[in-house]
C-alpha cells in the first residue's frame, strides 16, 4: 500500500483527507484532526464562487483558518464562468494548496443553480468551466463526484475523461448515485471501475467509520486513498488510526480520552470563532461525536437543547462525570 499520492506538485502523506462538510469541516475541526495526527490533506466545506471574493478572510467564518491548517483545498461550486478569475484570485490570497471543485452535491438549492452535481448533466458547460479554471491557476486542482444519476459506465467515462483532459490532478469518488441517501451502503466497487478509467490518483470516499471499513474499502475500489466525512466528526482520532494500522505511520496520537477530545474541540471553536457562531458548530459535530457512547443520544440531547455555549459546555461535562472516559 503506497503511504502517499502526488497531486500535481503536492505529496499527500498519508493519502487521507477530511471531507468537505457544510458546518462541519472548519478551522475547528480541520486542526483537531490535524492534532490527533495522519490526515494528509483537508478540505473546506463548499464555497460560492460568486460571493467568496467579499467574503472578509479576517472575520468571515468561512475562511477562518490557522497557519498549521495545510495543505488545504478550498472547495468551490460553481454556477458561471464569469466568476471563476475572481474566485480563483481570492484563493491565491488565501494561500490556498489547491482547488476543488464540487461535482457530486445532490441539495436542491444547487440543483436551482445547475451546480455541485446537477453541472455533470450538460458537460459542454462543464468543459468550458474547467478551461476556465485551469487557465487562471497553476495550484493542484481537484474534483469530487458522486456515480451519477444511475450506475453507466460509459456516462462516468465520459466524465473521467474530461476532468482529466482539461486538467484536474485528483479525483474524490464517493460511492453513490446521486438520489441515494447516507443509509445506503455506498459502491465501492464501482468507485474501482473508476479508478481503472483514469491516470491521476482516486481518493474512495463513503461509509468508512473504522480501520476495517477503511481496509475494505481499499481493497474493494483498490483507490489511491481515502476522504472521510461523518466517520471523521464521530471517531476523530480515526485518520491516526487508519494512518497507523493501514500505512504504518508511527503513532502520533497523544492519548487523549473522548472527553480531553471534546473539550480540545470547544477550546479550538472558542479560539477560532466569534462567541456567537460557536454553539451552531459544536450543535453541529456533537451528535456524530456522541455516536460512540453507549447512551450519546444524552449529550446530543442536552447540547441540542442548549441556549448558550457556557450551558452546553456544563452539560457536556455533566454527561462526561456519568460516562466511561
Ligand atoms: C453535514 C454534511 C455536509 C456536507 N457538505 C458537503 C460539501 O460542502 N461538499 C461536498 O462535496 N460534500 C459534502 N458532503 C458530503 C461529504 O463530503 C461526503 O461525500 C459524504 O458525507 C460521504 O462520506 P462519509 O460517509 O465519509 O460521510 C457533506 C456531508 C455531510 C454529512
Amino acid at each position: 500500500m503506497k503511504n502517499r499520492i502526488i497531486v500535481r506538485n503536492l505529496e499527500v502523506l498519508p493519502p487521507l483527507a477530511l471531507a468537505p462538510m457544510v458546518g462541519l469541516s472548519h478551522s475547528a475541526m480541520r486542526s483537531l484532526v490535524q492534532e490527533l495526527g495522519c490526515v494528509g490533506l483537508l478540505f473546506t466545506e463548499m464555497l460560492a464562487a460568486r460571493t467568496l471574493p467579499d467574503e472578509n478572510a479576517q472575520h468571515s467564518p468561512l475562511l477562518v483558518r490557522s497557519a498549521g491548517e495545510r495543505p488545504l483545498f478550498y472547495q468551490l461550486f460553481l454556477t458561471d464562468t464569469d466568476d471563476i478569475e475572481s474566485a480563483v484570485r481570492k484563493l491565491h490570497q488565501l494561500n490556498a494548496q489547491g482547488i476543488d471543485l464540487n461535482l457530486g452535491c445532490p441539495a436542491p438549492n444547487l440543483r436551482r443553480l445547475g451546480a455541485g452535481c446537477y453541472l455533470i448533466r450538460d458537460l459542454a458547460r462543464l468543459r468550458s468551466l474547467l478551461v476556465r479554471l485551469r487557465r487562471a491557476t497553476s495550484l493542484p486542482l481537484s474534483a469530487k463526484i458522486r456515480l451519477g444519476d444511475k450506475l453507466d459506465q460509459g456516462a462516468l467515462a465520459d466524465l473521467c475523461h474530461l476532468l482529466t483532459g482539461e486538467g484536474v490532478d485528483l479525483l474524490t469518488v464517493h460511492g453513490r448515485l446521486h438520489g441515494e441517501k447516507f443509509c445506503r451502503k455506498p459502491h465501492w466497487e464501482w468507485i474501482g471501475k473508476v479508478k481503472d478509467m483514469v491516470s491521476i490518483p482516486v481518493l474512495a470516499n463513503g461509509g468508512i467509520f473504522s480501520v476495517n471499513d477503511a481496509r475494505e474499502c481499499l481493497r474493494i475500489s483498490h483507490a489511491d486513498g481515502l476522504m472521510i466525512g461523518r466517520g471523521a466528526a464521530w471517531r476523530p482520532w480515526l485518520f491516526a488510526d487508519i494512518g497507523q494500522e493501514i500505512y504504518g505511520m508511527p503513532p502520533e496520537r497523544p492519548g487523549l480520552s473522548r472527553k480531553e477530545i471534546y473539550s480540545r474541540f470547544i477550546e479550538l471553536l472558542m479560539e477560532r470563532f466569534a462567541k456567537e457562531r460557536q454553539l451552531g458548530r459544536l450543535k453541529q459535530f456533537t451528535p456524530y461525536f456522541a455516536g460512540t457512547y453507549a447512551f450519546g443520544h444524552h449529550l446530543a440531547t442536552a447540547v441540542q437543547t442548549s441556549t448558550t455555549m457556557e450551558q452546553a459546555v456544563q452539560r457536556a461535562n455533566d454527561f462526561f462525570a456519568g460516562s466511561e472516559a
